[in-house]
């Protein structure tokens, strides 16, 4: 039988914690299924007393492994030798929206830097067409917020444009560099869209992410 989105994510966290090495420096993704990847993580570096750092991609990801007793380093002081991470959606090619959490620029950074990143999903990320379910997040700096929307409206006549509010407290959400979120809906999503978003001034990154070395891990 199916078995549940919970349990999925759970599977994925066992099978990828099997892959740490003693000695790894590893990048800690953001997200539920992350975090359960990184719970996994902990209970290994505990009872086998490996010897990891992880360089994790967001506050909540550092607090969590600062909860868990897991040695932190930076982009700065280290290179991953691997790292995991979740998804918002994932096309057939692979290709994926992210940064729900916010966090996408710190993800990207870290996907980036490393030779190779798990991502982390349950079956319900699968989509047919990107952005079908999730608008594309993306990181601007206070002072491009006009200049951004006006251009993308130019460029990709975009369905519509939110500026993402926070739910806890008055006004926008902040990201974790002091930046805006738009979250952007396109009728279609083409593959030179990251790198053409990315060309805007002001814009920091966008939750699409194609051409990175990635493999989906789902049940
Ligand atoms: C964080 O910015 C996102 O990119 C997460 O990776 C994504 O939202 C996945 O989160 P869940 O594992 O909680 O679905």
């Amino acid at each position: 039988g199916e078995i549940s989105n919970q349990a999925q994510k759970e599977r994925v966290a066992q099978q990828v914690s099997s892959f740490v090495e003693d000695g790894d420096v590893i990048g800690v993704g953001s997200g539920s299924t992350a975090f359960l990847a990184l719970q996994a993580i902990a209970k290994r570096v505990t009872e086998e007393s490996l010897k990891i750092q992880a360089i994790p991609t967001s506050k909540e990801a550092a607090l969590n492994c600062a909860a868990l007793n897991v040695p932190v380093t930076t982009l700065t002081a280290a290179r991953p030798r691997w790292g995991f991470d979740g998804a918002d959606e994932v096309d057939e090619q692979s290709r994926l929206i992210k940064g729900r959490g916010g966090a996408l620029f710190a993800e990207k950074l870290v996907i980036a830097s490393s030779a190779k990143t798990y991502i982390l999903v349950d079956k319900s990320k699968f989509v047919k067409k990107l952005g079908s379910v999730f608008a594309v997040p993306i990181e601007v700096d206070p002072r491009a917020i006009h200049l951004v929307e006006t251009k993308l409206s130019d460029y990709f006549d975009p369905q519509s444009i939110t500026l993402r509010m926070a739910v806890s407290k008055d006004g926008p959400v902040i990201t974790e560099a002091g930046n805006l979120l738009l979250d952007v809906r396109f009728s279609e999503i083409i593959s030179t869209m990251e790198k053409e978003i990315s060309a805007i001034p002001g814009v920091i990154e966008s939750g699409l992410f194609f051409d990175y070395p990635i493999e989906i891990l789902s049940v």
